[in-house]
């Protein structure tokens, strides 16, 4: 059966914004989550939990840890908050904002607001380099299956993981490079999309070629662009029953498993990131039971 919480296996909205919490008054925690539990009932609101609040709550969720350090030469990847994230997914940017204001309010005093992206989409589901974004993501049976967590932790079973990875990109350096480049640095044409069969090493996609890891590193990706007023990028969201699969893609990204580093890296870079659980839904609500809530 499918528990997840609805946005995750939904295509990516028109609109949506990322917000994460620190904590507030945590003598307060226990009620701030009793009011987000009802609050992920629709397709408009996924919830990730994450160590920070965890720990707070004296408890432990099998399988969820911080992000972790990721070294490769000039490569710094901030911790972003980890107590909780909130991906607001609609097709109105007013009613984003509006929902996002309220939200915030009902989550005082326990929690409070610490970091809020803005996100869209661009055209057909593309980044802003212009190449669309999740062609090879599983779909069907197979998005659950990669998404969900099964009987390896029946206390958690039915709910989620998430890799969030804020990428900021370099629109100079891109708009320097030539299609050619730019098709090669992907592993894909700008043009139709195709793979490019005989991509260097280098090439994003053959660096993360899910199948090609020991075991197959398959992710449900739910990337959309993000931008404020100076900055844009790619806010990097992965859902999966673990994180071994973004790790493993990460480290090999980054040059660790062989020194060939992602041609992706010439035109952006990560800023932060985050782990979180997001957990199962039960009767309509979000079965917080893992933290004793
Ligand atoms: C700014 C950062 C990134 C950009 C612009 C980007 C863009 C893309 C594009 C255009 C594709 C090809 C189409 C597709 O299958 O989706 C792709 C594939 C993929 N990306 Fe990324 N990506 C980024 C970061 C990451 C990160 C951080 C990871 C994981 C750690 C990742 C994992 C993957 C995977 C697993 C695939 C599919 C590979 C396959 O099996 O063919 N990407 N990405």
């Amino acid at each position: 059966m499918n528990t997840l919480q609805r946005g995750i296996l939904l295509p990516v909205p028109n609109q949506a914004r990322y917000l994460s919490f620190a904590i507030g008054d945590p003598a307060r925690v226990r009620d701030g989550l009793r009011v987000l539990g009802e609050l992920a009932e629709d397709d408009y609101t996924v919830i990730g939990i994450g160590q920070t609040l965890v720990s707070l709550m004296k408890t432990s969720i099998p399988g969820l840890k911080n992000f972790p350090t990721i070294t490769a030469p000039g490569l710094v990847i901030e911790r972003a908050p980890e107590v909780l994230w909130v991906w607001l997914r609609g097709d109105e940017r007013g009613e984003i904002v509006l929902r996002s204001q309220r939200l915030v309010r009902v989550l005082a005093p326990a929690f409070r607001l610490k970091e809020s992206w803005d996100a869209f989409k661009y055209a057909e589901g593309r980044d802003l380099s212009g190449y669309v974004d999740g062609t090879e993501n599983p779909t069907g049976d197979e998005a659950i299956h990669t998404a969900m967590i099964g009987a390896e932790h029946p206390t958690i079973r039915g709910s989620s993981f998430v890799a969030t990875q804020r990428w900021r990109h370099d629109f100079e350096r891109l708009e320097s490079m030539t299609e050619g480049e730019k098709d090669s640095s992907i592993g894909r044409r700008l043009v139709d999309n195709e793979e490019i069969d005989d991509a260097p090493e280098t090439a994003h996609v053959k660096r993360t070629a899910q199948e090609s890891f020991t075991p197959e590193a398959f992710v449900l990706r739910r990337s959309m662009p993000w931008s404020d007023a100076s900055d844009a990028g790619l806010m990097f969201v992965a859902f999966a029953a673990s994180f071994y699969a973004f790790e493993a893609q990460l480290q090999r990204m980054a040059g660790a498993d062989d020194g060939v580093v992602d041609a992706l890296f010439k035109f952006t870079q990560p800023v932060s990131g985050a782990y979180f659980w997001c957990p199962a839904l039960k009767d309509g609500k979000l079965d917080l039971a893992p933290l004793a809530c």
